[in-house]
């Protein structure tokens, strides 16, 4: 079969990588001649670990183009991967999906499907096939599909090539037997409905893990006022497996490219038909909070960040990605500067994108010792591994104040009190071995 990709984000680079990793032949197209260089060259433009190597692995089976209509022509089936951002009132930018459906209907030149895996609001597929029926240069049939994505950013290669299901959403035999047989050598259960079930399925599912992530942040704070210890009552909570052991982490609430746009764009959907979706609300409401959660905590223990050194250590949303989209950091440094503290940034593969937005008034370090040298404050947004294994001796050893404000939890308690340091997390008691004054 002869598939053809539109976007190369990380839904579109994804899916074409591993359907060549299948047996497909794939074109993969995108508007950025630079890109395309690039991952001619082997070389992948996104940072998602294992791709590049399944990129060389596959390369005899993929092309990459600019030429959206030698690739869309003559293709069995074209997969529709570009972004839907927020809009300023949080609905989807559907922009670019219509752009590429505008493109299809003038290149196709045989029978096709249509399969839209960009994450799009209830009821666009209908939309995206009208748009491409009534834009066709020739006389040929198309069945538009849904089929969305559910990777996450740093593990999506094994995500989608082990798949935890494969949503198929349909209003014809045609669209379900084509990705049926483009699935077969998935190891996965297949979910066959319609088109405005798959395209909630794919909603309702990313804004349930956000509600699950916002409602542990909620009894974190409270665990915090009455004493008690978020990873414990998380891991009692985990073992009923009606409520499961994932997505229980407490931190400094979510990030990414998908989250914070799919809460608030179903939202804005509902709404819109004059429906309110409380959950969905209070989840994005509470996520809004809980990313100042640290700033907050840093007040205990200075009035101001004036003049202060301030460490900060990782700035991605999440480790394994470069990616900042609603990273916490991009709220929070900038008050932070706004509060007059100085600061010092370390992570491991985020830098050159953070430099992009705010390449002056900040001093970016590539050690985490180089950015806790006479640090009066330390606060820590992704969790690294190099974080998370990083000695913590080390914090009283160059710290002017060793004072961590960890909003990933990132320690054992057990090991914090070992060593001389005020460390405050989330969900947890704060661990004054200082024996110092909270207010500095
Ligand atoms: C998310 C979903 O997990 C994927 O299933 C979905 O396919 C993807 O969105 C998408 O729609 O494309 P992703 O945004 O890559 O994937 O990252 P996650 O691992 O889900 O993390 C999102 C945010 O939630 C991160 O900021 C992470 O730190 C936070 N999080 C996650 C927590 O605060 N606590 C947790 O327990 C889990």
């Amino acid at each position: 079969m002869k598939i053809a990709i539109a976007g190369t984000g990380y839904v579109g680079l994804v899916t074409g990588v591993c359907l060549a990793e299948q047996g497909h032949s794939v074109t993969c197209v995108d508007i950025d001649e630079n890109k395309v260089a690039l991952m001619k060259a082997g070389i992948s433009p996104i940072y998602e670990p294992g791709l590049e190597e399944l990129m060389a692995h596959n390369m005899d089976r993929l092309n990459f183009t600019t030429q959206f209509k030698d690739a869309y022509k003559d293709a069995d089936i074209i997969f529709i991967g570009v972004g839907t951002p927020e809009k300023k009132d949080g609905s989807a930018n559907l922009s670019y999906v219509y752009g590429v459906a505008e493109q299809i209907a003038r290149s196709i030149e045989k029978d096709c499907v249509i399969v839209v895996k960009s994450t799009v609001p209830i009821g666009t597929n209908e939309k995206i096939e009208d748009l491409i029926k009534s834009n066709l240069a020739n006389n040929v049939n198309v069945y538009v599909a849904s089929n969305p994505e559910f990777l996450s950013q740093g593990t999506a290669v094994s995500d989608t090539l082990h798949a935890s299901r494969i949503v198929i959403g349909v209003e014809d035999e045609i669209a379900s037997e084509v990705l049926k047989e483009v699935y077969k050598n998935f190891n996965a259960p297949m979910v066959v409905t319609t088109r405005k079930s798959a395209e909630m399925i794919k909603y309702a599912s990313n804004d349930f893990l956000a509600l699950k992530i916002s409602f542990i942040n909620e009894i974190a704070n409270l665990c915090e006022i009455i004493g008690a210890n978020i990873e414990d009552v998380a891991n009692g909570m985990g073992y009923d497996s009606r409520i499961g052991n994932k997505f229980l982490n407490a931190g400094i609430g979510y990030g990414g490219s998908c989250f914070p746009k799919d809460t608030k764009a179903l939202h804005w959907l509902a709404n819109f038909l004059d429906h309110e979706l409380k959950t969905v609300r209070a989840a994005i409401d509470v996520n809004e909070n809980q990313k100042l959660k640290l700033f907050k905590k840093s007040r205990k223990y200075f009035n101001s960040l004036k003049g202060l050194n301030v460490a900060v250590l990782g700035l991605t949303f999440k480790p394994g990605t470069d990616d900042l989209r609603d990273a916490p950091t991009l709220v929070n440094i900038p008050i932070m500067i706004d509060d007059g503290a100085n600061v010092k940034a370390w992570d491991p593969v985020g830098i050159d994108n953070f430099k992009k937005l705010y390449p002056q008034g900040i001093n970016y370090c590539y050690s985490i010792e180089e950015t806790l040298k006479d640090a009066d404050i330390c606060f820590i947004f992704t969790e690294w591994d190099e974080v998370k294994n990083f000695d913590l001796k080390n914090y009283s050893k160059l710290m002017k104040n060793p004072i961590v404000l960890d909003g990933r939890n990132c320690y054992d308690l057990r090991s914090v009190k070992n060593v001389k340091i005020i460390y405050d997390s989330i969900g947890r008691e704060t661990i004054n071995s200082l024996e110092m004054s909270l207010l500095l």
